[in-house]
C-alpha cells in the first residue's frame, strides 16, 4: 500500500512524555513503555488511539495503572488500538512487549550483534520495540531505564544525560538516562554490552565541557583516535561556520560490526558501522580516513539539522539529509582541498545519482508518495538534496545564506517541519522569491542544458544561447522550466579572464548567470576578442551540459581556469569523446586511437607542479566504465566499453611512460605516514602513475614490488588491485592475494577489502571466483558489510563480470537477492538497485537481465522493500 504526502494530518493525541524500561535478555527482552498522552484540542472526543507495531505481540496494557479490559483494545502484530480514552485529561498507558533481539536479522529495532545489544530505529524501527506513534512529528522527552546482566553488559547506554545506576540483584545492574530534548522515536537508541572506550572532552563556545566517548571492541581503542579527532574538529567547525553549539553533557559514538547503513545520528548516542570509525595506517586507506571524517561530521551535524529541527513526515527526508550532506561537504572542503573535494563529489553524483535520476527509480528530492520509506534513502534525497541546498547558497550568496540558516535555526528549533518551511526562511532572509527555484525539490530528472555561443567582433558582444529540457520521469511526463544558476566565465586567448561591461537579457550576479526560461540568450557586452567560455564552473548546478567546444578551447580552460574544478572538467570533456569512440571501435573491431590534444593536456596536468598532487591524480583517473555507459546512452556492450577504455589507458600509458616513471619516484616519501590530505594526494598521484606504468609494462613485477614495499593500506590495496585486476592469473597476483589474506585474516574490515578487490576483477571468470569465496568459512551471510563487499561490489562495480553475456551474473544476483531478503530486506533492496540501468544494455544482456528480475518478481514471499524496487525497475 502506498503512502501519499497529501494524506498527511497531525495525530489525534499529543505525546507528553516517554518512560521506557528494558529488561535485557538475548531472546526475551521485556520492554515496558509508559506513555503520557492527551487528546489534541479540536479532535473527535471519541477517536481511538492507534499505535504502530511491527512484528509485536502485546503482553500487558494498563491505563493509568489499571488493566485495560479486553473489549477496550485490540492488538495485532502491526497495531494497538485503544478506545474510550479520556476526552480532555492526560492519561498514562503502560504497554509491555517481549521481543527477541537475537532473532532480529533485519537489523531494525533492537538487535544483538557480536554480544552487543544495539538499536536502529530510523525510519520505522521503533515500532519493532513497542507500540508507539512511530512518526517523526511526535516529539517527547524520554527517560530510559536499562536492566541487564552486569558481567556481560557492563555498559548500559541511551540518549541524553546519565541519571544514575546501581546494582539490581541476581547479577544484574541498571542505568537510567534522561534526554530533555523532545525527540521523535526514530532518534531513540540503546546500546548495552562490553566495549572498550576512548575518552576526550570538548569545551563549547559558551565554555561548557562536554564528555566525548567512542566505544569500540576491546583492543581496538587506538583505532578510534582519528574518529575522535574528526569529532572535535566537527564540533568546532559547526560553532564557527554555523554558530551551532552542542547541547548535552555527553556525546557518545558506538561502533558496531553488523549495521545496515553507514551510521545513525541518534540524539547524543550515534551508532556507527565500525567501517566508519576504525582506522590506522595498517588497515585504513586514505579513502577510509576521508569517509570517517565526513561521516563523523555528518552524524554530528545532524544534532541541529535533523534532531533539534526534524522532519514533519518522511517525505521531508531531504530536509535533514540534503542539508546535512551539504554541511558535511562544506566541512570536508574546509578541512581538505576545496576543488579536489568538489571533483570527488561530482564524480560520485554523476556515477550514482545521475543514473538513478534517468532510470526507473527516478523520484523528486522531495517525493510525494512511497511504498517503502527505506527505499527513499537514496542518492537523490542525499546528494541531489545537497546540491539543491548548495544552489540556494549560490543564489543568495554567503551572507544571505547564513542569514537564512540563522533564521531557520531560530524559527524552527524544537519543531518537525517541511521543505516549504525551510525555503521560506531563505525567502524571508533575502527577499528573493524562490517559487521557481523550489521546482528542484519537486521535479525529478537531470535537466539537460544545451548551450552555444556566438561572438560578434564588430559589436564586441558574446551571445550565449541556452536551452533547458527536463526529461520525463516516472509519474512526471511534463516539466516546467527551472531556475538554473550557472557560474560562468569568459577567457581571452592568452588565458586572461575577460570581464564584460554589462550583460543583457539574463541576470548575472558575480559570476552566476541565471537561466530561468526554457530558452534564453544572454548577451555579454564589451568583449574585446573571441572568448573561451567556461560554463557551470565548480558544478554550480547538477545538470547535463551539451556544449561543443574545440579541443583547443578545452585545453585552454584546462590550463588557465582559476576554478580548478572547471580545469578538471575540461580534461574530462577532452577525454570523454575518445573513450566513447573507443567503445564503438572496440565493438566494431576497429583499431583504437586517441587525440593527441587530450593526451598532451592530460600529461601536462600530471606534470604541472603548481597543481596539488591530489588534483593531478583526479585528472589521471579516466571516467569509469559506468560513466562511459551512461554517456553512450543505450544498446551498451560492457565488454566493448571495457576494451575501449583499456586501449585508451594503454595509449596514455605509452605516451606518458617517462612522466609516470618520474612521478612514481618523485611522489615517494620517507616521511612517517600521515593521513592528512596533502600526503594522501601524493599517494594518490603515485598510485595513479603506478597504474599507468603497469599498463605499459604489461607485466606484474613493478606492482608486486610496490605491494611488497607498501607500509600503509592505501599503497598496499592499490598495488593489490593492479595485480588482481590487470594480471589476475599471474603468480604475483596469486601470491599477493594469499599474502594479504593471511596477514589480515583476523580483521573483518580488511578482509572486506580483499573480497571487494576480487569481486571487481573484470571479466567473465569472476563469477566463479565469487561463488568459490562464498563457500569458504570467511563468508558471513548475516554481515551486511561482507555482503556488500562481495555481492554489492560485483553488481555495482564490475560491468564486465556482472554483465557477462550469458546472463549468469544477473541470475546469480537474483538468487542472492531472494536469499538475503529472507533475513534482511533493506540490504536486499539496496543491492538490487544495482539493476536500475538494465535497459541501457544491448538486447541479449537486457533480455537476461529482465528474466532475472522477473525471477525475483515471481517469488512467493518478497519483502515490501524488494517488491517495491523490482516492480519499479521492471515497469515500462
Ligand atoms: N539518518 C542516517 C544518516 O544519514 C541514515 C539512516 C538510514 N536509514 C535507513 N532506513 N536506510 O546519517
Ligand atoms: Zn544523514
Amino acid at each position: 500500500q502506498i503512502v501519499h504526502l497529501a494524506d498527511y494530518r497531525p495525530t489525534d493525541f499529543v505525546l507528553e512524555r516517554v518512560d521506557l524500561t528494558f529488561d535485557l535478555h538475548p531472546t526475551e527482552t521485556k520492554v515496558e513503555a509508559r506513555l503520557i498522552f492527551h487528546r489534541r484540542e479540536g479532535t473527535d472526543p471519541k477517536a481511538p488511539l492507534v499505535l504502530d507495531g511491527d512484528d509485536l505481540s502485546l503482553s500487558g496494557l494498563l491505563l493509568d495503572q489499571v488493566d485495560v479490559p479486553a473489549g477496550q483494545f485490540e492488538a495485532t502484530a502491526e497495531s494497538l488500538t485503544v478506545r474510550d480514552l479520556p476526552e480532555s485529561t492526560p492519561f498514562e498507558l503502560t504497554i509491555t512487549t517481549i521481543i527477541n533481539p537475537e532473532a532480529n536479522t533485519q537489523l531494525m529495532g533492537l538487535y544483538r550483534s557480536g554480544g552487543i545489544y544495539c538499536t536502529q530505529c530510523e525510519a520505522e524501527g521503533f515500532r519493532r520495540i513497542t507500540y508507539f506513534p512511530d512518526r517523526p512529528d511526535v516529539l517527547a522527552p524520554y527517560t530510559v531505564n536499562i536492566i541487564a546482566d552486569k558481567a556481560a553488559n557492563p555498559l548500559l547506554l541511551s540518549n541524553g544525560n546519565f541519571l544514575g545506576g546501581a546494582g539490581y540483584g541476581e547479577g544484574k545492574h541498571f542505568a537510567a538516562w534522561f534526554d530533555p530534548h523532545p525527540k521523535p522515536s526514530y532518534l531513540f537508541a540503546l546500546v548495552a554490552g562490553d566495549l572498550g572506550v576512548v575518552e576526550d572532552t570538548f569545551v563549547t563556545m559558551s565554555d561548557r565541557e562536554v564528555a566525548l566517548k567512542i566505544y569500540v571492541e576491546h583492543g581496538k581503542e587506538p583505532r578510534a583516535a582519528y574518529a575522535m579527532d574528526a569529532l572535535k574538529r566537527s564540533m568546532k567547525w559547526d560553532e564557527e561556520r554555523f554558530g551551532r553549539e552542542y547541547d548535552l553533557d555527553i556525546f557518545m559514538i558506538v561502533a558496531v560490526s553488523d549495521f545496515n547503513m553507514g551510521a545513525m545520528e541518534n540524539k547524543g548516542l550515534n551508532v556507527f558501522n565500525d567501517k566508519y570509525v576504525l582506522a590506522d595506517p595498517e588497515i585504513a586507506t586514505d579513502a577510509d580516513y576521508a569517509n570517517i571524517e565526513a561521516i563523523i561530521a555528518h552524524e554530528y551535524f545532524h544534532n541541529w539539522t535533523g534532531n533539534r529541527i526534524t522532519c514533519r513526515d518522511w517525505f521531508q527526508l531531504c530536509l535533514k539529509e540534503g542539508l546535512t550532506v551539504y554541511r558535511d561537504h562544506e566541512f570536508s572542503a574546509d578541512q581538505r582541498s576545496r576543488p579536489v573535494k568538489r571533483i570527488a563529489e561530482v564524480r560520485h553524483l554523476k556515477s550514482e545519482q545521475f543514473p538513478e535520476d534517468s532510470g526507473p527509480l527516478a523520484h523528486p528530492v522531495r517525493p510525494t508518495k512511497y511504498r517503502e520509506i527505506n527505499n527513499f534513502y537514496t542518492t537523490t534525497v542525499y546528494e541531489k538534496g545537497s546540491e539543491v541546498t548548495r544552489m540556494i547558497a549560490t543564489l543568495l550568496g554567503r551572507d544571505l545564506f547564513k542569514k537564512g540558516m540563522d533564521l531557520y535555526f531560530d524559527r524552527h528549533d524544537g519543531q518537525a517541519v517541511t521543505i516549504e518551511d525551510f525555503i521560506k526562511c531563505f525567502e524571508d532572509a533575502s527577499g528573493r522569491d524562490l517559487t521557481q527555484f523550489s521546482l528542484w525539490y519537486h521535479q525529478a530528472g537531470t535537466p539537460l542544458v544545451t548551450a552555444s555561443g556566438t561572438y560578434d567582433a564588430a559589436a564586441k558582444t558574446f551571445a550565449l544561447s541556452l536551452e533547458q529540457m527536463v526529461p520525463a520521469t516516472p509519474g512526471q511526463a511534463t516539466k516546467e522550466p527551472m531556475h538554473i544558476p550557472l557560474r560562468t566565465a569568459l577567457f581571452a586567448a592568452d588565458g586572461a579572464l575577460l570581464t564584460p561591461t554589462s550583460v543583457t537579457d539574463a541576470e548575472l550576479t558575480d559570476d552566476v548567470l541565471h537561466l530561468t526560461a526554457r530558452t534564453q540568450t544572454a548577451v555579454f557586452h564589451g568583449i574585446p576578442s573571441r572568448p573561451v567560455l567556461s560554463l557551470n564552473r565548480s558544478f554550480s548546478t547538477p545538470i547535463n551540459l551539451q556544449l561543443s567546444q574545440s579541443a583547443k578551447d578545452l585545453a585552454l580552460i584546462a590550463r588557465y581556469e582559476t576554478d580548478h574544478f572547471a580545469r578538471w572538467q575540461a580534461l574530462i570533456d577532452l577525454g570523454l569523446p575518445n573513450l566513447l569512440q573507443a567503445a564503438r571501435d572496440a565493438r566494431q573491431g576497429n583499431p583504437i586511437t586517441c587525440d593527441a590534444a587530450f593526451v598532451d593536456a592530460l600529461l601536462a596536468a600530471a606534470n604541472d607542479e603548481s597543481l596539488e598532487p591530489a588534483f593531478r591524480a583526479q585528472a589521471l583517473a579516466l571516467p569509469s566504465e559506468a560513466d562511459i555507459a551512461r554517456e553512450l546512452g543505450g544498446n551498451n556492450d560492457p565488454d566493448a566499453i571495457h576494451a575501449g577504455r583499456q586501449a585508451i589507458l594503454a595509449l596514455v600509458a605509452e605516451a606518458g611512460r617517462s612522466v609516470f616513471a618520474a612521478l612514481y619516484d618523485n611522489m615517494q616519501t620517507s616521511d612517517p605516514f600521515s593521513p592528512d590530505a596533502a600526503s594522501a594526494g601524493r599517494r594518490a598521484l603515485r598510485n595513479a602513475a603506478l597504474t599507468y606504468l603497469s599498463q605499459s609494462d604489461n607485466a606484474p613485477a613493478r606492482a608486486k614490488a610496490a605491494f611488497d614495499a607498501a607500509n600503509n593500506m592505501t599503497d598496499l590495496s592499490a598495488a593489490l588491485t593492479i595485480l588482481a585486476h590487470r594480471f589476475p592469473e599471474s603468480a604475483e597476483a596469486k601470491a599477493a592475494l594469499q599474502g594479504f589474506h593471511d596477514r589480515f585474516a583476523e580483521n573483518a574490515l580488511v578482509i572486506d577489502k580483499w573480497l571487494a578487490i576480487q569481486a571487481a576483477i573484470p571479466g567473465a571468470a569472476t563469477l566463479e571466483r565469487i561463488q568459490g569465496l562464498m563457500e569458504t568459512p570467511l563468508f558471513k551471510r548475516t554481515n551486511p558489510n561482507r555482503m556488500r563487499a562481495l555481492v554489492g561490489t560485483f553488481a555495482f562495480a564490475n560491468p564486465t563480470g556482472f554483465g557477462r553475456a550469458d546472463g549468469a551474473g544477473y541470475r546469480f544476483l537474483a538468487e542472492q537477492i531472494l536469499d538475503i531478503d529472507q533475513r534482511n530486506p533493506q540490504l536486499a533492496a539496496r543491492i538490487l538497485t544495482s539493476m536500475r540501468s538494465w535497459r541501457l544494455l544491448e538486447l541479449v544482456r537486457a533480455d537476461h537481465a529482465r528474466s532475472a528480475l522477473m525471477q525475483i518478481e515471481r517469488a512467493g514471499s518478497l519483502s515490501t522493500d524488494v517488491r517495491d524496487i523490482v516492480d519499479r525497475i521492471l515497469k515500462e
